[in-house]
């Protein structure tokens, strides 16, 4: 219902449900407030927003009086001017007078109200009230006297984060927050507190004393540690970032940020970052000028091709590069090296996922957005901890369940969002697709499924046999779980209006992943709401730019926009977009090419950004591939292992210190711009490879600016036509985004395709599966245990583990496993033991933890005085492969 009402002699007709406060800022009307968030619920408690309401003998705050029809507010009356000063003298009766000391200062609520409205003057003389304090973070400082006490630090981590890792304790002038019995601060530092404290009581350690926020440069950027692709605020000064800050209301994520996006910003100026081009003399590697390590890779190239030809040259780039790069990445080996050996560490991901989004309901991507994460009203999320691979999608799932959505986990451990998902079934790993059955099971036979509206959809018959005929109670129990969760977790599933799945590498690269993502599939069918909004599927990799790596064609089989190699059509557009013949075969992954260059068939690697030597599973295989390669370019931020061993290395930029693209998880293209120079000669991958190609005299590579490349990209897949840095200065983008939504519909907020199955899945794809295995993960008894390798919430990748701020929380690999299995193996907290898989071994700490099922490990893959990776690599396991069955050792 609206509302008239008149404010400060304004007329204005708003919403009834809005408060005085948010009607005033409507008309501009600036009212002082402290403890008003608007993220946050009311609290009414620092007085500072008083104002005067017709016929109301007392003051009211307008941060919690609703609007009603006919009110009348004065908010700057000599009435309300002298609360305001005395609210303001009773504030500072005990807040310390020390701003030139404050890290808050020059972005205080305080400073500037007091400036604003505040007498200037005391009636106070008493001694302050000084509180004794310790440091309980080693990145989070609070300063017990600069606190008022508004509590928004205390709500947004409750409230918001779900963690409530901040309290109110004792009373009156004594009052003070903290962390739970003063004990140290145990949180997921997404760094919200430090963010809303509208004082210097919360501020960052991590740059303690260090600048004046009025001193720093600010550039609005993109983070570079997910694929969500967080807005942030880079503030830098001296060509240095020094912080990040939230970007209010802004981005994917409006506003929040992430342990890595807020903390990680300070790997990029790692002083140990490479600064110049190296080249091998003998034995070392020598500083040397571009020109020289240009020529020096166009002559290594150059002979490789001239005697081999292009097909011995074999690439593989990061998911962290830009689209421009990746884009430009491959076109050097299409256009110049005349080959398709290009892949990324996601290949394996890309090359499962796609193909069955792509056939089953014609689309290569997640078909939904993001942000309905926020209502949806059922939501099953299968093998993945959100909270950790995709931390702001995990907090959208969070706001979804305070507003009741019913959230299931089918996952081997609890995770952060178990505290607060209404189940979390501890299933072990293989077992997802024999749980989904059962619950379509569940679905048909209770009646539950609208089975005339699903008439034209093929395969039901097939189906209703391959879940009939199975026993309900031998499933549940082979699977590990109750028939209660099953049935329970269906019912919910389908009479909810809004139903989505997020699944994520544990269960898609687990034993049977191709199985799963089909049967997800269908069961989203079942509910007949597949694609419309609410009702998604997420397949979720945390890997920064791996939407990017498939619609840039960074693949042995695919070319940009996802074009087949060798095909006819979009071949055509690229080869006369690119004055060139293409080859026609598919290239090798990043497998084959490490393989073929062990057995002499490879003659010469361009790495980028990648560190095989450490991520690659068969360590010695690929030292060995290295070495016997003739040539070997590795382009990077710092001298990894894999560097070490190249002919050339080439210094590139990170992503603040360059403009560039980068493609989120639901399709959103977005422009992070450069903060600061690169580090002493570093240039921008995209640069790089332009030189290298004008270097190798390949035609068509010279580009003056990133800005170009993407007008090049827009020329050659359809679904980026209307992209350009120009559109994307603002906001992101949502492909689709054709030339025609530009001219037409963008000039009235159209900011591209929020759901890509607009009205369900298209006619020609309404077809079930019908997955006839049960899935299950084959026992070995020399292996019992199942290891899960992924991410923390601290890094992701291996680029945070040059963060010196993460790493002060989290700087070490430790596996984790239940009481129950350490006891079984007769080992202690904290003991050291080897983990062995039949690919390898590594030596490790033990920590126990019994939020994993009893038989299952956890290792971060981050750590390379623990290489995670040495364990997998035998039974056909590929790079990005989370779950390997081991053994554990007693030193
Ligand atoms: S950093 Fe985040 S989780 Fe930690 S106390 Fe602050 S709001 Fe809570
Ligand atoms: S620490 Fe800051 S946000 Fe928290 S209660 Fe005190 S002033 Fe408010
Ligand atoms: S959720 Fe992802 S993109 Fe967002 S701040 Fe965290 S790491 Fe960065
Ligand atoms: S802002 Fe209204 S009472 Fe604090």
């Amino acid at each position: 219902m609206m509302v008239r009402l008149v404010i400060d002699g304004k007329q204005i007709k708003v919403d009834g449900h809005l408060h005085v406060l948010a009607a005033a800022r409507k008309l501009g009307i600036h009212i002082p407030t402290f403890c008003h968030h608007p993220m946050l619920s009311e609290l009414g408690a620092c007085r500072m927003c008083l104002v005067e309401v017709e016929g109301m003998g007392k003051l009211q705050t307008a941060c919690t009086l609703a609007v009603l029809d006919g009110m009348e507010i004065r908010t700057n009356t000599p009435r309300v001017q002298k609360a305001r000063r005395m609210m303001l003298e009773f504030f500072l009766i005990n807040h310390p007078l020390e701003c030139t000391v404050c890290d808050a200062s020059g972005d205080c609520a305080l400073q500037d109200i007091s400036f604003k409205f505040g007498s200037g003057e005391t009636r106070f003389g008493e001694k302050k009230r000084i509180l004794r304090d310790h440091i309980i973070s080693p990145l989070i400082d609070r300063n017990l006297n600069r606190c008022i006490q508004c509590k928004r630090c205390v709500r947004i981590c409750d409230e918001i984060q779900g963690v409530t890792a901040l309290g109110m304790s004792y009373r009156g002038a004594q009052t003070i927050v903290g962390p739970f019995m003063e004990k140290s601060l145990d949180c997921e530092y997404c760094g919200h507190c430090i963010w809303v404290c509208p004082v210097g009581a919360i501020t960052s350690r991590a740059m303690k004393e260090r600048f004046r926020t009025w001193e720093m440069d600010k550039t609005e950027a993109i983070c570079p540690y997910c694929s969500v692709g967080c807005t942030l605020v880079y503030n830098h000064r001296n060509n240095k970032v020094l912080k990040v800050t939230n970007a209010e209301n802004r981005g994917v994520n409006y506003g929040s940020l992430c342990s890595r996006g807020y903390f990680g910003y300070d790997a990029i100026n790692n002083p140990e970052r490479l600064r110049s081009p190296l080249i091998r003399k003998g034995d070392e590697l020598v500083e040397a000028s571009w020109e020289e390590a240009l020529e020096e890779i166009s002559r290594g190239f150059g002979e490789v091709k001239k005697t081999s030809g292009g097909n011995s040259i074999g690439g593989v780039v990061s998911d962290r590069l830009t689209n421009e790069e990746l884009y430009l990445f491959q076109k050097i080996f299409r256009v110049g090296f005349e080959s398709n050996n290009v892949d990324t560490p996601t290949g394996n991901w890309n090359r499962l996922v796609l193909p069955i989004l792509e056939k089953r309901l014609g689309v290569l991507a997640a078909p939904n957005s993001l942000d309905e994460l926020n209502y949806v009203e059922s939501l099953l999320l299968v093998g993945c901890d959100i909270t950790v691979e995709s931390p702001i999608a995990g907090l959208k799932i969070k706001a979804a369940i305070r507003k009741g959505a019913s959230v299931t986990e089918l996952i081997p451990r609890r995770t952060a969002l178990s505290r607060l998902a209404g189940r979390t079934v501890l299933l072990d790993v293989g077992n997802e697709v024999t749980f989904i059955k059962g619950m379509m099971r569940v679905m048909l036979d209770e009646g539950l499924v609208d089975e005339e509206a699903l008439s034209d959809y093929k395969g039901m018959k097939a189906l209703r046999g391959s879940v009939g005929g199975l026993d309900l109670e031998k499933m549940a129990s082979d699977a590990g779980v109750s028939v209660n969760d099953i049935t329970q977790t269906a019912r919910e599933f389908i009479s909810a209006g809004k139903s989505s799945v997020i699944f994520g590498e544990e269960a898609a690269l687990g034993p049977n992943g191709g199985d799963l993502i089909n049967a997800l599939i269908d069961l989203l069918m079942l509910t007949g709401r597949l694609g419309k909004e609410g009702c998604g599927i997420y397949p979720v990799l945390s890997n920064t730019n791996f939407q990017g790596v498939v619609d840039m064609g960074v693949s042995p089989g695919h070319l940009p926009g996802w074009v087949q190699v060798g095909s006819s059509g979009g071949v055509k557009t690229l080869e006369k977009t690119w004055d060139a013949v293409l080859p026609k075969k598919p290239g090798m992954n990043a497998n084959e090419m490490f393989a073929a260059a062990g057995k002499g068939k490879l003659s010469a690697l361009y790495l980028v950004g990648v560190n095989p030597v450490v991520t690659f599973p068969d360590r010695q295989m690929i030292e060995e591939a290295l070495a016997r390669v003739k040539f070997l370019v590795v382009q990077e931020l710092f001298l990894t292992e894999t560097a070490s061993s190249a002919h050339v290395v080439l210094p590139a930029c990170g992503l603040p210190e360059k403009d560039g693209t980068l493609t989120s998880i639901d399709r959103r293209v977005q422009l992070s711009k450069k903060a600061q120079d690169g580090a002493g000669k570093t240039m921008p991958d995209w640069r790089i490879f332009s030189e290298v190609g004008v270097s190798m005299g390949v035609e068509g590579l010279k580009y003056v600016n990133s800005a170009e490349v993407l007008d090049e990209i827009s020329s050659v897949v359809p679904y980026y036509s209307g992209i350009n840095y120009r559109i994307l200065a603002d906001h992101g983008i949502q492909w689709p985004f054709t030339r025609q939504d530009a001219q037409e519909v963008y000039s009235e907020g159209y900011l591209g395709t929020r759901h890509l199955l607009p009205d369900s899945v298209p006619d020609v794809k309404r077809s079930f599966a019908a997955v006839e295995g049960w899935g299950g993960f084959a026992r070995d008894p020399d292996y019992p245990l199942t290891l899960l390798v992924g991410n923390l919430l601290m890094h992701s990748g291996s680029f945070t583990g040059y963060s010196e701020s993460l790493n002060q929380l989290v700087g070490r690999a430790v596996l984790t496993m239940n009481e129950a299995t350490g006891a079984g193996l007769d080992i202690e907290d904290g003991s050291r033991v080897k983990v062995v898989s039949p690919g390898g071994e590594v030596a490790v700490g033990v920590k126990f933890s019994n939020d994993l099922l009893p038989g299952v490990l956890f290792l971060p893959r981050h750590f390379s005085d623990v290489p995670v990776s040495r364990l997998m690599g035998e039974n056909g396991a590929g790079l990005e492969t989370a779950v390997v069955r081991v053994r554990v050792e007693k030193f």
